[in-house]
């Protein structure tokens, strides 16, 4: 899963801004909430649960944060600067408590599940802390905050999926939805706090995926992005019938709604992914084409002390079953990083090289940042200086680039299936879409819509985004 405020970005997608939420027009009873969300897109697709579970207990949502009775933040913990960007964003909303001592400071998500009554012993201003999983709670701390007192649940759940809640889509541009399939991860990578922060593994029932699927479908979207922090490990028996659903059934069942809903995950994990999976892809051509499998390391060495449980050959493997199956067009990303705990020069090579033999269109990138209370913290010293590890992660960075770059070029003159997005953010005489395999492109408007298909033919590039025409012959 991939955190949105990202360090190290190179496609012109907007990720990196706070997401905040949308107004409510309708009239409400217990006071307007404004969120703002941070973090991977889970807490995004949480942010919409908990707008949907606060509308549906009498409150209103705001997208002005001067109008707000509580002011929501939907936090991440995944990296130190994670955790400082909420400190600092709380730091401006004493201005608003000073002025209206009555707004509700809420902490959200997983930096609030990972320090809970400190947040409130820290930082004076918040009254109000929830992990991931006590969401349906939040009317009741709501309440409890306006009888004068704080208010903090960071209870972890093994059962909780939120299935039955139909999200309130925020901000959302009506072509592509979140849909959270599970929750929780289990695989306690060393360096990951996700485990602590997010608890157990746990997927959600089939049939309200599926029912959330279509509904979106019916509402004119035309991409679902099926989120978790490891999708291959997805499992739930129908206990009715006991039959087991996997991952590569649930993707062929959410593309058989409809052929013109576009089919998209993450994240797979290395150890997990398997052939069914990619055979499922390949049978389904509105599967796209596109798949985010965090390496972390090209080191053996260094992928043994995180924990990762696969080696640098068993990563290449998938790597070739993913071109032999799907072809070589198929988008590939990653997840490098950077300065791990004893990573030397040539564990650093390693992963450059890993790099090189793969040629990936795109990957997010990070220097280590230690995590207290996770097994690299307690077993290992962060003992790579802060200068190498930036050092390194410029070279990956770069190197990247440059594969993007290839990657990019590969694809002029094709013609391409792009699902139209919107308005490209330079210009409104353009439109902007994805390709099957995720790569944004820009082209000239025609007469098409937003939300429809549109055949484009690629004629330039830049590293993150192609350029193109409507390749009005072929529509
Ligand atoms: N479930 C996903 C990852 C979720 S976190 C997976 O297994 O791939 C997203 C990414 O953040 C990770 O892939 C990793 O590259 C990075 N990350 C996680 N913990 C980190 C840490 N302590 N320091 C730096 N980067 C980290
Ligand atoms: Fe973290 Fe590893 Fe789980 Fe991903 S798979 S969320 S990196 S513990
Ligand atoms: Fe996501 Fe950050 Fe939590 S990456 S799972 S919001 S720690």
């Amino acid at each position: 899963m991939q955190e949105l405020n990202i360090l190290a970005k190179s496609t012109s997608d907007n990720l990196d801004l706070p997401r905040i939420s949308s107004d409510t027009n309708d009239s409400f009873l217990l006071g307007k909430v404004y969120i703002e969300s941070y973090g991977c897109q889970m807490n995004f697709a949480d942010s919409e649960v908990v707008t949907a579970i606060l509308i549906n207990n009498g409150y209103g949502t705001t997208s002005n944060i001067q109008e707000a009775d509580s002011i929501l933040l939907n936090t991440c913990a995944i990296r130190d600067n994670a955790e400082q960007k909420i400190r600092h964003r709380l730091q401006t909303f004493k201005a608003i408590k000073s002025k209206n001592p009555k707004v509700v400071i809420g902490i959200l998500g997983c930096m609030a599940e990972r320090l809970k009554t400190k947040l409130i012993e820290e930082e004076k201003l918040v009254d109000l802390v929830a992990g991931p999983d006590s969401y349906r709670d939040l009317p009741n701390l709501l309440g409890q905050i306006e009888n004068g007192q704080k208010a903090i649940n960071v209870f972890l759940s093994k059962e909780e999926t939120y299935g039955d809640i139909e999200p309130v889509r925020l901000h959302s541009n009506g072509v592509s939805a979140f849909v959270s399939i599970m929750r929780g991860c289990d695989n306690m990578c060393s360096f990951c706090v996700v485990p602590f922060t997010r608890g157990r593994e746990r997927s959600r029932d089939l049939d309200s995926i599926l029912d959330e699927c279509q509904k979106l479908y019916e509402k004119g979207f035309r991409e679902i992005n099926l989120l978790g922090q490891n999708v291959d490990s997805y499992r739930w028996e129908n206990p009715s019938t006991k039959e087991l659903i996997t991952f590569d059934k649930l993707i062929s069942l959410t593309a058989q709604i409809h052929t013109d809903l576009r089919i998209r995950f993450s994240t797979s994990h290395p150890k997990d992914i398997t052939n069914e999976v990619l055979y499922a892809m390949k049978k389904h051509s509105n599967i796209c084409k596109n798949i985010h499998l965090p390496a972390q390391s090209g080191s053996n060495r260094i992928l043994d002390k995180m924990n990762r449980t696969y080696t640098r050959e068993w990563y290449l493997d998938r790597i070739r079953a993913i071109r032999e199956i799907l072809g070589n067009d198929c988008g590939i990303s990653h997840d490098i990083i950077a300065g791990f705990c004893s990573e030397d020069d040539q564990d650093h090579q390693d992963t450059l090289s890993l790099l090189n033999e793969v040629i990936f269109d795109f990957g997010y990138m990070f220097t280590y940042s230690e995590r207290p209370g996770t097994p690299a913290a307690k077993k290992y010293t962060d003992n790579v200086p802060l200068e190498v590890k930036s050092k390194r992660l410029q070279e990956i960075i770069d190197l990247q680039r440059k594969h993007s770059g290839i990657r990019n070029e590969q694809m002029i003159n094709s013609i391409q299936k792009v699902l139209v997005e919107g308005n490209s953010k330079k210009s409104n005489q353009h439109h902007f879409g994805k390709t099957d395999n995720n790569k944004i492109v820009v082209f000239e408007k025609g007469s098409e819509k937003v939300g429809s298909y549109v055949d484009v033919k690629i004629t330039a590039c830049t590293t993150g985004t192609l350029l193109g025409h409507l390749n009005l012959t072929n529509t």
